[in-house]
Formats: structure tokens, C-alpha cells, sequence
């Protein structure tokens, strides 16, 4: 093990706006929109919310009890417990892989129209954003900046824990709050808004319940809350012994739901109100927002910082799974950070191009997949993450004494918390329940 001294974070604040940092990124504002426009908006709003407090929750619980206890990484944490079960964190590592791999390719779109921003050309070109989107598509630029993100990632994390991971977080997080606000203000005031709120916030009970809008709704719990992978195990390792796990856990949560539903409440009424259809995909903000930023007096000013806030929230979470494979090298292969941070940047460097340059047409579970930013998409999100998350309950529910858990949670008898038992059985019977039942189905299996 490397003998350089472990990191913890400064405050109660800090572990929140750290692992809140991770969690609110590029799943809330770029996959939740898209994700909620092709599968009935409102209808899927609802089921994420629950997945969220009866899944992913229990899950983010069992990841911070076992970071806090071990002080470890994904690997190490699960290791130290019970070595059979550091497997899991093999699935963890390799689901920080899945996510690299594709997630940089997006946060370098950010960058782009964030430059396009700056220089006018997005605004100046008079050419639909659609053609724009898929003319940069098809030129190198992104790959210059993938390669970009991901060196300022690199450069986060290379500064260390407390100056890089949480300063950061600390910096922007509440800016991305600030910005948010504003711009759901912004877009209510847009002709046809209506219609996208109309959209958004009336479900529809027969396709909430669908098998797949709930495959969907339950992979975006994983991801938009990082769990399921040992990010959280790797963050929690830097909790102190008086961080209230329940407190963060429910915080981190909250502000998510609260990210992900404004950036409905900014996406939909812009879309229509645009006459666009909410079903783009992965495109959707891409193409719709600068839309909203046309009408508008100072249009590139406001995309711009829009475009920085998309890349902001994009970085907090970047560093967190460039932090899982850093820590995982550094700790189990006895290497320094440094080393560390340099071979996690280059793979996620080599994973990126491939992303980027390869193509294919394959089908999988009856889905056609064209490149690996669609396999790394589905299989993070939609196996790995619930695996996972599955058999994480599974160990601290059922392999673990009860203790473990309860002595976590509660700081070892010094918090009072009278909702430990529920907590108990959601780990135990309801979350793995929910997560097999809704993975078997959505895979077709049943
Ligand atoms: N939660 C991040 C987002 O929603 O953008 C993505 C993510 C980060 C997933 C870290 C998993 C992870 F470990």
C-alpha cells in the first residue's frame, strides 16, 4: 500500500457537497431530460422518485457504512470485510471503466458549445442547432475536447483530495444551484411553456408501470446517485467518525431530485414551446437549449454560462470515478497518487478514442447498440450499477451482522435514530426484491 497519509474531508458541509458533487452531474441534467422525454415524462418522473427513496438510498447507506468502517477504496473496502466479496468491487472498478469511457465523450459536447458560446458562431450562424449538432458530430472537435475534459479532471485530482476534490465541490456546486434556479424562472415566462409542464408533472399510471420505463427509471436512480459501483464506498473512506450518514445520504438525495426535476422544469417547456418533441435522446439539450438561449436578449452570454454549469457539474462527477480507479491503484497495487492518476487518465484517454472512432450495428436484450457509448451507457446504468447495488444489500443485509450496519448508521449508539429498523428492511428485503425484480424484467429474463 502506498505510504502516503489518507485524506479526509474538512466538515459536515463538505462530505454533502462532495458526494452531492459526484451525484449531480450529467445524469441529471443530460440523461434524466432525454431519459423522461422517450418514456412518457411525468410518468417517469414518478417512478425515478421512488426508485430513488426505496432503492437507491438503502444502497448509498451500505456503500457509506462500509467506506467509513474500512477506510478504504471499492476493492480494499469490500476485501477488508470479507475477501470473496471483493469481487464486488471488481464490478465496481470496472463500471468506473463503463462510465469513463463515454461519460467524458458528453462533458466534451459541454465544452464545445460552451466555446461556440463564447465565440458568437453558435448564435451567428443562422444554421438550425440540430444541423449544428450533427455537423460537429462528424468533425474531430470532439475529440479535442474529450481529450480536454479529461485532462482537467486529470489536473483535479492530481492536486489531491482536500485542495482538488473537495475545493472544487465546494466552488461549484452552489453555483450550478443558483444558475438552475434562474433558468426555470426564465423559461415559465416562454410562450407554450405549458404544454412541457403539462407534460412533465402528469403521469400516466399505465406507462409509469411498464416494464421498461421502470428498467430505466431504476438504472437512472443508480447512476444520477452514483451507487451500485463503490464510488461511494471510495468517498465515504474520507468521512470522519462524526459524519451523519443517514443526514448526507438524504441531502445528497434531495438536492439530486431537486436538480433533476429543474432541469425538466427548464428542458420541457423550452422543448415545446420551441415545437420541438421531447423524445431527441441523447441529443435533446443539446439542441433544445440553445433554442431557449435565441429567443432571448444576450443569448450567447446565457448559454455560455449555462454551457459552464453543464461542464461544472459534468467535472464534480468526473473526479468521483476518476477517483475510484485512482484510489483503487494507489491502494491495492502499491503505487503513489500520482502514478495512480496518471495511468487512470491515460486508459480513460484510450477508452474515449475508441468510443469516439469505432462503430458497429450489434443487437443485445433486443437493443441494437452502434457504438461503445451505447454499450457503456446500458451496461453501467442497466447492469452493472443494480448488480451491483443488488449484492451490496445482499452483503450488508444478510452476510454482515446486523451490527455492522446499525453501528454505522448511528455513529456506534452516539446519533438517535429512531428509523434504523425500516432502514433495516429496505436493505434487506426490499430494495434486493425491487432491484431483481425490475432488472429480470427489464432484461426480458422473465
Ligand atoms: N452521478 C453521476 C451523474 O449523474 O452524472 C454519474 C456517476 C458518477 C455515476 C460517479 C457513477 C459514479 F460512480
Amino acid at each position: 500500500m502506498s505510504t502516503e497519509k489518507r485524506a479526509s474531508f474538512g466538515g459536515k458541509l463538505s462530505a454533502i457537497l462532495v458526494a452531492a458533487g459526484s451525484a449531480i452531474g450529467l445524469g441529471s441534467i443530460w440523461r434524466f431530460p432525454y431519459l423522461a422525454g422517450e418514456n412518457g415524462g411525468a410518468a417517469f418522473l414518478l417512478v425515478y422518485l421512488l426508485c430513488v427513496l426505496i432503492i437507491a438510498i438503502p444502497v448509498m447507506l451500505c456503500e457509506f457504512a462500509i467506506g467509513r468502517k474500512t477506510h478504504k477504496n471499492a476493492v480494499g473496502g469490500f476485501r477488508e470485510l470479507s475477501k470473496p466479496w471483493q469481487i464486488l468491487g471488481f464490478n465496481g472498478i470496472l463500471c468506473a471503466l463503463f462510465i469513463s469511457g463515454y461519460y467524458y465523450v458528453i462533458a466534451g459536447w459541454s465544452l464545445d458549445y460552451l466555446v461556440n458560446s463564447i465565440n458568437g458562431s453558435l448564435y451567428n450562424s443562422g444554421i438550425p442547432f440540430a444541423e449544428q449538432y450533427a455537423t460537429f458530430q462528424a468533425s474531430y472537435w470532439p475529440i479535442v475536447y474529450t481529450i480536454a475534459f479529461i485532462l482537467l479532471t486529470h489536473f483535479i485530482i492530481a492536486r489531491g483530495v482536500e485542495k482538488g476534490i473537495e475545493k472544487a465541490s465546494n466552488i461549484m456546486m452552489p453555483i450550478l444551484f443558483i444558475i438552475l434556479i434562474f433558468m426555470a424562472i426564465r423559461v415559465a415566462f416562454m410562450p407554450g411553456a405549458a404544454e412541457g409542464y403539462r407534460f412533465f408533472l402528469t403521469p400516466d399510471f399505465k406507462e409509469a408501470f411498464s416494464s421498461d420505463t421502470l428498467f430505466q427509471a431504476a438504472g437512472q436512480a443508480f447512476f444520477s446517485l452514483s451507487v451500485g459501483m463503490g464510488c461511494m464506498i471510495t468517498y465515504a473512506s474520507y468521512f470522519n467518525e462524526k459524519t451523519n450518514l443517514i443526514g448526507t445520504s438524504l441531502s445528497v438525495s434531495l438536492l439530486t431530485l431537486f436538480v433533476a426535476t429543474l432541469a425538466g422544469l427548464v428542458i420541457f417547456p423550452a422543448v415545446f414551446s420551441a415545437g420541438l418533441q421531447p423524445t431527441e435522446g441523447p441529443s435533446l439539450i443539446f439542441i433544445t437549449l440553445p433554442e431557449i438561449f435565441k429567443g432571448m436578449p444576450l443569448a450567447p452570454v446565457w448559454s455560455a454560462i449555462f454551457f459552464i454549469l453543464i461542464a461544472l457539474a459534468a467535472l464534480t462527477s468526473t473526479i468521483s470515478f476518476h477517483e475510484v480507479l485512482t484510489a483503487y491503484l494507489s491502494e491495492e497495487h502499491k503505487i503513489s497518487r500520482k502514478v495512480a492518476t496518471y495511468i487512470t487518465t491515460g486508459i480513460t484517454i484510450v477508452l474515449s478514442l475508441v468510443t469516439l472512432l469505432v462503430g458497429f450495428n450489434i443487437e443485445i436484450f433486443g437493443r441494437t447498440f452502434t457504438s461503445t457509448f451505447d454499450i457503456y451507457d446500458f451496461g453501467s446504468a442497466n447492469i452493472l450499477l443494480p448488480l451491483g447495488g443488488f449484492f451490496t444489500c445482499i452483503f450488508v443485509g444478510w452476510f454482515m451482522k446486523p451490527d455492522f450496519f446499525k453501528n454505522e448508521i448511528n455513529n456506534y449508539g452516539k446519533l438517535p435514530v429512531k428509523i434504523l429498523p425500516i432502514l433495516f428492511i429496505l436493505v434487506r428485503y426490499v430494495a434486493p426484491v425491487i432491484i431483481l425484480y425490475i432488472f429480470v424484467k427489464g432484461l426480458g429474463i422473465i
